[in-house]
């Protein structure tokens, strides 16, 4: 049979009500691309799971299509949520998908034009807030806790059950789990996602090793960080709304969160980049910090098998390459303007 999407693939293994309506745009089946220079360099077996290939360009597909489903078949007509950006595109595309009203809370000016563009597109209300994405959380909370609007953040239960499917696809493709599994982490709600699958599924476990930006590291830090700040804008988030799971995660897998700054970050999309792989800067941060640790000798990379989650895709954030990079050069349209600068 062709494939369905991810609720039909997994059905058996995710926690969802029986009033659950499909609502899927065949998110999931990323691939898991080998990367042998990278892989050469470590002297391990590394992989990127390319979560910028789902329908909306992130893995935030995952659980929005399992949040959207389950409201759709409880009769909810209008979904919120707050977002860095990713979140709200999905959200958007699915709700336009189901047919219901989305509005999206996002930080004023800190989302990638990519992400608003797709939230705008699919049909989203987009409302900037005066705050950062935590000051947009709480408002979200609140509202859905005095009306009948439908909360798809990852507070939501079935965003956790749709985004541990990542888990499982990775082991089907590996026969098993990896040794180490890296990723970047925001609200928390990806790694906790990722955990709880690999432990429902029995093919072992990884150790995790979650990664930060250094300007908004609260689980590095042990408390919130008020004024977040990183150009890692999808995980600039002071006040994780899964931290304690995601500290569990790490711990129990005998794993590790860490934090690395934005030029490590960049560095690693530049890496990446090098080897066909375009992310957004947030995406880079789980390359990032497995640089960080091999290069410390904190982490043995050694004839591991190691999977870095790549999670959007470079397209939402393309000014951050733009506005960094030399303008291509201009030539008049002749053939010798162009033997001269190219050569031969
Ligand atoms: N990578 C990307 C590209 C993201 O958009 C996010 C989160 C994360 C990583 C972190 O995942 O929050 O589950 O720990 N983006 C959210 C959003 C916050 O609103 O799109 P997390």
């Amino acid at each position: 049979m062709t494939y369905q999407g991810l609720i039909q693939r997994y059905r058996q293994y995710l926690d969802l009500p029986a009033h659950t309506q499909t609502v899927s745009l065949l998110e999931g089946n990323t691939p898991l691309i080998p990367m042998p220079r990278l892989s050469r360099d470590f002297d391990c077996e590394l992989f990127i799971k390319y979560e910028g290939l789902n329908p909306t360009g992130s893995f935030k597909d995952r659980g929005m299509t399992a949040a959207i489903s389950e409201a759709v078949g409880r009769g909810a007509k209008t979904v919120i949520c707050a977002s860095t950006g990713n979140t709200a595109a999905s959200a958007a595309a699915y709700a336009a998908r189901a047919g219901l009203r989305s509005i999206v809370l996002i930080p004023e000016g800190k989302v990638a034009v990519g992400k608003l563009a797709g939230a705008i597109a699919y049909g989203a209300e987009v409302i900037q807030i005066q705050g950062s994405f935590d000051d947009a959380l709480t408002l979200v909370v609140e509202i859905t806790q005095k009306t009948p609007i439908a909360l798809v953040n990852s507070i939501n239960p079935y965003r956790i059950e749709g985004q541990k499917t990542s888990s499982f696809e990775i082991c089907d493709v590996l026969g098993s789990s990896p040794d180490w599994l890296c990723l970047p982490v925001g609200n928390a709600g990806n790694i906790t996602s990722y955990w709880a699958g690999f432990k429902q599924y029995n093919k072992g476990l990884p150790q995790v090793l979650g990664v930060q930006a250094e300007g908004a590291a609260p689980l590095v830090l042990g408390h919130p960080v008020d004024k977040p700040e990183t150009i890692a804008t999808a995980i600039r988030i002071g006040k994780p709304a899964r931290g304690e799971q995601a500290l569990d995660a790490a711990q129990e897998s005998n794993g590790k969160i860490i934090a690395v700054s934005d030029a490590q970050i960049l560095d690693a999309q530049h890496i990446l980049a090098s080897e066909g792989v375009w992310v957004e800067p947030a995406s880079a941060a789980g390359l990032a910090g497995l640089i960080a640790e091999t290069s410390q000798g904190t982490l043995d990379a050694k004839g591991k098998r190691i999977v870095v989650v790549c999670t959007g895709h470079g397209m939402k954030d393309p000014s951050i390459i733009t506005e960094s990079f030399k303008a291509p050069e201009v030539i008049p349209a002749n053939y010798q303007a162009l033997i001269d600068l190219v050569g031969n």
